[in-house]
């Protein structure tokens, strides 16, 4: 039996040329996992009838573990997101994003490096909308004290365990006294049992100009879900695009690893996607599960890639497929 089982979803779009990609670079570092394949959304409902079928949350229960592909969810009618349903049902609340320039990248911050923490099973990214009447739409923005201060507790902690010195809110407090005013309360709460960690909060507004203007004074910024969307698409424009970024969805149920991007489907079924976001998501799920030497010879390999060739997928100006650049990874392991 393998030493670990893993959940996979290679998702829609980009999802599956980028997962497939991945799973070999990870497998060629000599980690032992067996993948419980799964699938979502569109897929699914054509299969089994609903999007988010209970054998794949009942697999990740089990597994403790997923590496995920991007899911498309459809503008208007249509499905909800099986993205946001997923982390619901697995109440996988703090959605952690590192945004770190990797070398020989062209960027405007080559040297940035934060953390975007991101609540991510409330507000209005939750999605609960209704007609009140017809032209009349009213859309639900909850924000629990619950959910405020278990983020913040995640934001402290890790800052407390990566050698982070200052963690900073992001909101709408002058305006959304109320709900954004309980969102900052519970984070200035958790912050005075971290003396040591410098707490600060910056309107969002304001703080999306300093993050494009002076990112460097940010280490780890929280905040509640819809704006943790928008900032983090933005903070992976500023480290070279939405190809570099990587993520985690962390909670007590299990942890499912994936990129920052979506299902790209202007570039699908074409083998050019960038596969580096998720690689490194899949470099975080390894150091997750305690597989610390094998997180290390992917990641070592993959940053050599960047650092002694110009193998570049077509995004960051190069010509290489989405597996000539895992067969590069590759090569820098052996
Ligand atoms: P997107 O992130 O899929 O794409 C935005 C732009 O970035 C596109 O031009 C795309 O080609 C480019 N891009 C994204 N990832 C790339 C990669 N790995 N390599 C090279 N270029 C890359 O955002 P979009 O187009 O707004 O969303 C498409 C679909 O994805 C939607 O249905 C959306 O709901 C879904 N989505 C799913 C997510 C998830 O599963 N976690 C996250 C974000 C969006
Ligand atoms: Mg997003």
């Amino acid at each position: 039996m393998a030493k670990h089982t893993i959940t996979l979803i290679p998702g829609d779009g980009i999802g599956p040329e980028i997962i497939a990609a991945t799973v070999r670079v990870i497998e060629a570092s000599g980690v032992d996992i067996t993948w419980e394949s799964q699938i979502a959304g569109s897929h699914a409902q054509e299969k089994v009838g609903t999007t988010l079928p209970n054998d794949l949350i009942e697999s990740i229960r089990k597994n403790k573990v997923a590496l995920k592909g991007p899911l498309t969810t459809p503008v208007g009618k249509g499905f909800t997101s099986v993205n946001v349903g997923l982390r619901k049902a697995l109440d996988l609340y703090a959605n952690v994003r590192p945004i770190k320039a990797l070398p020989n990248v062209p960027c405007r911050y080559p040297e940035l490096d934060l953390v975007v923490m991101r609540e991510n099973t409330e507000s209005l990214y939750a999605g609960l909308e209704h007609v009140v009447v017809p032209g009349v739409v009213e859309s639900l923005k909850i924000i629990t004290e619950k959910a405020s201060t278990r983020i913040a507790q995640y934001a402290f902690d890790f800052a407390r365990d990566n050698g982070r010195k200052k963690v900073t809110a992001m909101h709408k407090a002058n305006i959304m006294k109320l709900s954004d005013g309980l969102f900052l309360d519970c984070f200035y709460k958790v912050a005075k049992d971290f003396p040591e960690i410098e707490a600060d909060d910056k309107i969002i507004d304001n703080a999306c100009m300093q993050l494009v203007m002076r990112p460097e004074q940010f280490e780890v910024i929280v905040m509640e879900n819809l704006y943790g969307d928008i900032v983090s698409d933005l903070c992976a424009g500023l480290i070279g695009g939405l190809g570099l970024a990587p993520g985690a969805n962390i909670g007590e149920q299990g942890a499912v690893f994936e990129a920052v991007h979506g299902s790209a489907p202007d570039i699908a079924g074409q083998g050019i996607a960038n596969p580096t976001a998720v690689m490194i998501s899949g470099i975080m799920m390894l150091r997750h599960i305690g597989e610390r030497d094998a997180a290390d010879k992917v990641e070592k390999a993959l940053f050599s890639v960047f650092e002694d060739s110009d193998i570049r997928t077509p995004d960051l100006g190069g010509t290489a497929s989405t597996s000539d650049f895992a067969s590069s990874v590759i090569e820098k392991m052996s």
